[in-house]
């Protein structure tokens, strides 16, 4: 019998729900965020995945540009104050103004690196915008169809070639409620498959990257979070960077090498 503190299926729409979560909640949701005991992991399926500093510190050795966009950057900010801080020119959007207003609150220096806009829409930045892109824990409050029919192909257009996604997103199928002893409230996660979220991504022209380093990060990982939801996270890379490499090859050559040399595994 399942606790009446936690229900699985589908259960409401989950873009009715999250906006008022948010709006109301801004302030008490980026102090609580502010103090990371909710960005550490338990269960983790690697070693070097502790918390979400982990996977940023990941991403800066992936990263081979210092442009980036964490696209749903939640109410403070934290992770845009804490990247510019070490020196990367980072912007944040999110779709909730009060979010955007508690993080310009908070740090007055983000004002202009702040916006608001919608993941479910087109996104107003050009192609090829950025090295890298976060979106942690954001999907879970998008109707899958529109994360797959935009909010992934616009996270990758707005990539250069080459550059790096890393995404986060609670596994399983359909909506997932729990109740938040933090808030008070109920709430509604929507929930999603891994092999489909990668699948959609390479079609969209982004490779899954492996492990190649000693903290073992790379590939699918999984980690539960202190609230015992079941996370998946990994960093996918952008086709497209070595044709613009201009080698001075003939395409063909290039193409050929590319795949007869396994490029596109290792990176
Ligand atoms: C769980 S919080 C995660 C915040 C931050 N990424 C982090 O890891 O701390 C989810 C955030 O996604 C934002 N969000 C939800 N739907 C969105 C959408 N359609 N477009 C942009 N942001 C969205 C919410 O407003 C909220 O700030």
């Amino acid at each position: 019998m399942k606790s009446p503190e936690y229900s699985t299926g589908i259960t409401a729409d989950i873009s009715d729900i999250s906006p008022n979560f948010y709006r109301t909640h801004a302030g008490r949701y980026a102090e609580i965020n502010k103090l990371g005991l909710q960005r550490i992991y338990v269960k983790a399926s690697h070693a070097g995945l502790k918390r979400n500093r982990s996977l940023v510190k990941h991403l800066k050795k992936l990263t081979w540009g210092i442009r980036g966009l964490d696209a749903g950057c939640g109410a403070g900010a934290l992770d845009v104050a804490r990247l510019l801080e070490d020196g990367y020119d980072i912007f944040g959007i999110d779709v909730i103004h009060e979010n955007i207003q508690t993080g310009v609150d908070y740090y007055p220096h983000l004002k202009g690196r702040l916006w608001t806009s919608d993941l479910a829409q087109k996104l107003f930045f050009p192609d090829g915008t950025f090295d890298f892109v976060i979106c942690n824990a954001v999907i879970q409050h998008i109707p899958p169809r529109k994360v797959y029919s935009t909010t992934l192909p616009e996270l990758v257009r707005v990539l250069k070639p080459g550059g790096v996604l890393q995404i986060m997103f609670k596994v399983g199928k359909g909506i997932r409620t729990v109740f938040d002893e933090d808030y008070g409230e109920r709430r509604n996660f929507q929930l999603f498959q891994e092999h489909e979220i990668l699948t959609r991504l390479n079609k969209d022209g982004m490779n899954l990257i492996e492990s190649h380093d000693d903290e073992g990060l790379g590939g699918l990982m999984y980690f539960t979070n202190p609230k015992g939801d079941r996370n998946c996270v990994f960093y996918t890379r952008k086709t497209g960077w070595l044709e613009t490499l201009n080698l001075n090859l003939p395409k063909g050559d290039i193409q050929s090498s590319y795949k007869e040399n396994g490029l596109k595994q290792i990176l």
